[in-house]
């Protein structure tokens, strides 16, 4: 296979930067669950979060996903320091910057795979348009489901369900995904055919990502690896050459 084209980080900022990053949980007793997090990603960087269950990582990717706030410190998202912004402010640049995936994919039963494709556009634009379901479906077709587009997520194997839950990240075309666990829940096939998808995607589209995993394969196979340990960044390394 060829090698890909690394092309430099379109901008001078990173997609993500977070300086002296703390979290606490807890009222009477306060818990501090991440302790002063120094961490950057660069634009198209493909960066696997490991560590032990209970050590923040969670935590840290809601942080960066603006579905939290820190206690202290600065959270910047494509150059913009989110501390000043409302609510309103921070849904709009993680629905223009960011898609999700997760172990358990949430995908909405109800709603068909390609339903659940467009979702986050409807989400924005208020209704679909022709425009938007042409992108759903190509982005299944890219994910290899395009004869599975009126298949509710109870007919669609677990890889199947993860592959609609990386198209509907990408509806938005985001310059940063964050999966938690994206493979977790896969058997060993099924969880290399999602995660090549997802480097694919990396190559092709020079989306940056920031992968929590367990799996030490799929780690050995991200440009970098994160640990953290009990809230601290311990060490940050470069996976093996032509990982991925
Ligand atoms: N909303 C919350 N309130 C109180 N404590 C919390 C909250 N969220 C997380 N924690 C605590 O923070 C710590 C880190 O949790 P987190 O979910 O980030 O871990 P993790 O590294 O993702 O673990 P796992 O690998 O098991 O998913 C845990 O001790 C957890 O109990
Ligand atoms: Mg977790």
């Amino acid at each position: 296979m060829a090698e890909p084209t690394v092309k430099a980080a379109d901008t001078g900022s990173p997609v993500v930067l977070l300086e002296g990053v703390t979290r606490d949980f807890g009222e009477t007793v306060v818990t501090r669950v991440l302790k002063s997090i120094d961490f950057r990603l660069g634009g198209g960087e493909f960066t696997a979060l490991t560590g032990p269950s209970g050590s923040g990582k969670s935590t840290l990717l809601n942080l960066v996903g603006l579905l939290d706030r820190a206690t202290t410190g600065r959270v910047c998202l494509d150059g913009v320091d989110t501390a000043g912004l409302d609510d309103t402010a921070l849904t709009r640049l993680r629905g223009g910057s960011i898609g999700f995936v997760f172990q358990f994919h949430h995908l909405l039963p109800a709603f068909t795979a390609l339903e659940n494709v467009m979702l986050p556009g409807i989400a924005r634009q208020g209704r679909p348009s022709a425009a938007l379901r042409k992108k759903a479906l190509e982005l299944l077709d890219r994910v290899g489901l395009s004869d599975r587009l009126k298949f509710k997520p109870s007919a669609l194997s677990g890889g199947q369900q993860q592959r609609v839950a990386i198209a509907r990240a990408l509806c938005l075309n985001p310059r940063l995904i964050l999966a938690d666990e994206p493979t977790g829940n896969l058997d060993t096939e099924a969880s290399d055919q999602v995660f090549e998808l997802l480097r694919q995607i990396n190559r092709e589209e020079h989306t940056a990502f920031l992968v929590v995993t367990h799996d030490l394969n799929i780690a050995a196979r991200c440009d970098r690896i994160v640990e953290l340990v009990d809230g601290r960044i311990t060490s940050e390394r470069a996976a093996a050459p032509g990982g991925g």
